[in-house]
């Protein structure tokens, strides 16, 4: 039996990069996927799921809006009975000195990143509280969350409250057999990065596309960017029977770019 047969896992941020890659993964070893995101692309992600086997509907969806949120819980409910895994990992970032960072894109930032973690969460325990069964509340917070970077002050500021939602729902759900963790990526190769390494490495110097990544690349101790898969591992450990007494944690997964 594969490890999550039975299980409905929902993940938002679904589309590409480490959620696409999260998704797959959980696919692979059996759950039945949710997957989410707020552009049209996502229904990709399911097909390829599909093809390969799995089990998977697409939602198209936007985690700042609560009426959004709850239809994305109702459509896993309708669809595969109940909500065992939870993951809210759509962010956005944006890259600006303070005299040019708008209040726009703080309030973006923030709305997408910690707000949409907290309207997900919310919607998922009072589906896991119907079945009582427990669950598993993982959030995607960031190396911002423990070591704010130069440029970024709403991201940071969005990701340290992810690690803040996690502990303080952990604490509450705890006695309901659901666990609340979080995760850190370091630089993993996506399109969010690809965004990084050109708008950073214009602030910072003068640097051509991917020299910024390379430079960032050689600090790290295990010396190479990471993948999806990496992410995923971590994050199916998490939602496994072999984290069955892990919960309010955040956990780096960086190559030990930062060591916390
Ligand atoms: N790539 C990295 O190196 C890195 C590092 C640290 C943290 N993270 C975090 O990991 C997560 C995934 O990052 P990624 O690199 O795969 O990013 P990405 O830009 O490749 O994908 C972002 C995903 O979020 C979705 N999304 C954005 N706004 C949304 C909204 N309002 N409603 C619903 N979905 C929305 C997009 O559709 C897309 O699926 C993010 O939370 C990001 O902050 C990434």
């Amino acid at each position: 039996m594969k490890r999550f047969e039975t299980k409905t896992v929902v993940i938002t941020g679904g589309s590409r990069g480490i959620g696409a890659a999260i998704a797959k993964r959980f696919a692979r070893e059996g759950a039945n996927l949710v997957v989410s995101a707020n552009e049209e692309s996502v229904h990709t992600v399911a097909d390829e799921i599909k093809a390969d086997g799995g089990s998977a509907i697409a939602f198209v969806g936007d985690v700042t809006d609560k009426a959004s949120v709850k239809a994305l819980y109702d459509a896993a409910e309708n669809a595969f009975g109940s909500v065992d895994v939870s993951i809210q990992n759509a962010g956005v970032i944006t890259i600006a000195r303070i005299e040019d960072m708008t209040e726009g894109e703080w309030d973006k930032v923030l709305a997408v990143n910690t707000k949409g973690v907290f309207l997900c969460a919310q919607e998922a325990i009072l589906r896991m509280r119907k079945h009582g069964r427990g669950g598993r509340i993982i959030n995607t917070a960031s190396g911002q969350a423990r070591d704010g970077f130069i440029f970024t002050p709403h991201y940071a500021a969005s990701k340290m409250g992810v690690v803040g939602i996690t502990q303080s729902l952990a604490k509450e759900v705890a006695s309901e057999n659901i666990t609340v963790n979080a995760f850190c990526p370091g630089i993993i190769e996506t399109d969010m990065w690809a965004y990084n390494d050109q708008a950073w490495g214009k602030l910072l110097g003068n640097y051509g596309p991917g020299e910024l990544m390379k430079e960032w690349v050689e600090g790290i101790p295990m010396k190479r960017a990471g993948s999806g898969e990496d992410v995923a591992g971590l994050v199916t450990f998490l939602a496994s029977d072999d984290a069955t007494y892990i919960t309010g944690q955040t956990i780096n997964v960086d190559g030990g770019l930062i060591m916390s």
